[in-house]
């Protein structure tokens, strides 16, 4: 990674040195980054892109949004937990870190610019809703769920916790229970086919995303305030994801599961009324739609770069514009980011935080895990017989 990024940064000096002394650069505002699925804020990946903003904006203060300071289970917490609680906890953390705070406001206000990856973007996007006196200038998210998501991923081979926990949504995605545990059954949105519309079991079980979108009767005008008062709310979808189905809600986008027929946040009711701001935000030039090449998560420095170049540093210094033709300029991963970016896909999480998981649990909370995941779902006729791996990655028929 090092070796890779040398020869733009030689090059970067070179030109500096031969031009005149520039006078000091204003201050960048501090940046957070909240990271995705199965991801953890002390991995080395997400740190060398928060390098990679400082190298762009010398100066950035960036914190790495977490929700435990233990590493694994910050990790643990992109599978298991509740948002309402995780979110919280995210809001008080910030007002704890005096570095984040606006000099300029006597209230003592939090400042920033924000960065997404997959569902830490829609989270960033619910933490500036409902954290009061936090403000943002820039929301920068890829590949996000902001309209969720209609499907849950495939697991990976050996992981009988993932499947597990997949059949348990799948069977009971609505119960407190589920909403209360599992953070992407927060953000799952289906359809109803015939109507076109969210289900009534969403809109009234959803423990995350019906709320942060305001797609309740009541609505939040706090949200929309909160929305509309950012000065850019950019979007990039990657062209060749699979990981989220479908990807168009990266974009705030409405997709029919059977025509595949995508409906644009602008012929949505939600932006039509403005249920959550976005109109206003777009009537003032707040809102990027934007593609990045690639699948889920394959970001290059070079993406990064141009997204960092262009929206973040210092206030009322970043350009106002988009990006040349809705298209961020493409590369390739570098090894950190590959080893970052591998496990980042919906419910695929990797055999030994799965089993780091299972490990944790006590006799008790085993069997009513496998009650709720397997038995329960079972008896309704809602699970096919479930195939899962034991210990030694040796095929067990469970049913
Ligand atoms: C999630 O946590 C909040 C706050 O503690 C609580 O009010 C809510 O009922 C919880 N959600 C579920 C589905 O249990
Ligand atoms: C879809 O909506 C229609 C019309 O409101 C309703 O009759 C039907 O039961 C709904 N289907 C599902 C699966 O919820
Ligand atoms: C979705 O697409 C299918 C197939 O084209 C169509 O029959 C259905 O009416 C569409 N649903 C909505 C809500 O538009
Ligand atoms: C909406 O809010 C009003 C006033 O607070 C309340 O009376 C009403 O029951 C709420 N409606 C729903 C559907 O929650």
């Amino acid at each position: 990674m090092h070796l890779l990024n040398l020869p733009p940064l030689l090059s970067l000096l070179a030109l500096t040195s031969a031009l005149p002394r520039p006078t000091p650069a204003p201050t960048p505002l501090p940046l957070i980054i909240w990271h995705g699925l199965g991801d953890r804020y002390d991995a080395d990946g997400l740190h060398s892109t928060g390098d990679l903003a400082k190298k762009v904006h010398p100066g950035t203060y960036v914190y790495y949004i977490r929700t435990d300071d233990d590493g694994n289970t910050d990790r643990s917490n992109t599978f298991f937990g509740n948002l309402t609680t995780q979110l919280d906890d995210v809001c008080e953390a910030l007002k704890l870190d005096a570095k984040l705070l606006d000099p300029s406001d006597p209230d003592g206000g939090i400042r920033v610019d924000a960065l997404g990856f997959s569902q830490g973007g829609q989270f960033l996007r619910g933490l500036l809703e409902r954290c009061d006196g936090l403000s943002m200038r820039s929301l920068v998210t890829f590949g996000s769920q902001h309209n969720g998501i209609a499907e849950f991923q495939t697991c990976g081979r050996f992981d009988f916790v993932c499947k597990g926990a997949t059949a348990l949504v799948k069977g009971n995605a609505w119960t407190e229970y589920v909403q209360n545990k599992v953070v992407p059954a927060q953000y799952y949105r289906p359809l109803n086919a015939t109507t076109g519309m969210p289900k009534e079991e969403y809109l009234e079980g959803s423990n995350f995303l019906a709320d942060v979108n305001n797609e309740r009767v009541n609505k939040s005008e706090g949200y929309k305030r909160k929305i509309a008062s950012l000065e850019r709310f950019v979007m990039a979808v990657f062209e060749e994801d699979v990981t989220v189905v479908p990807r168009e809600s990266g974009w705030f986008a409405e997709v029919n599961a059977t025509s595949g027929e995508v409906t644009p946040l602008r012929e949505r009711q939600m932006y039509k009324e403005d249920w959550l701001g976005l109109r206003e935000l777009d009537e003032k030039g707040g809102l990027f739609f934007e593609t990045a090449p690639g699948k889920h998560m394959e970001l290059s420095d070079e993406v990064l770069r141009s997204a960092f170049k262009t929206y973040f540093g210092a206030e009322g210094e970043a350009s106002s514009g988009g990006l040349l033709d809705g298209t961020i300029a493409g590369g390739r991963l570098n090894n950190d980011q590959q080893m970052l970016m591998q496990d980042d896909h919906v419910f695929g999480c990797g055999a030994d935080e799965a089993q780091a998981w299972w490990d944790s649990l006590t006799w008790l909370e085993r069997r009513q895990f496998e009650w709720e995941a397997v038995w329960k779902p079972w008896l309704r006729g809602e699970l096919a017989p479930l195939r899962v791996y034991d210990k030694d990655h040796k095929k067990v028929d469970l049913l």
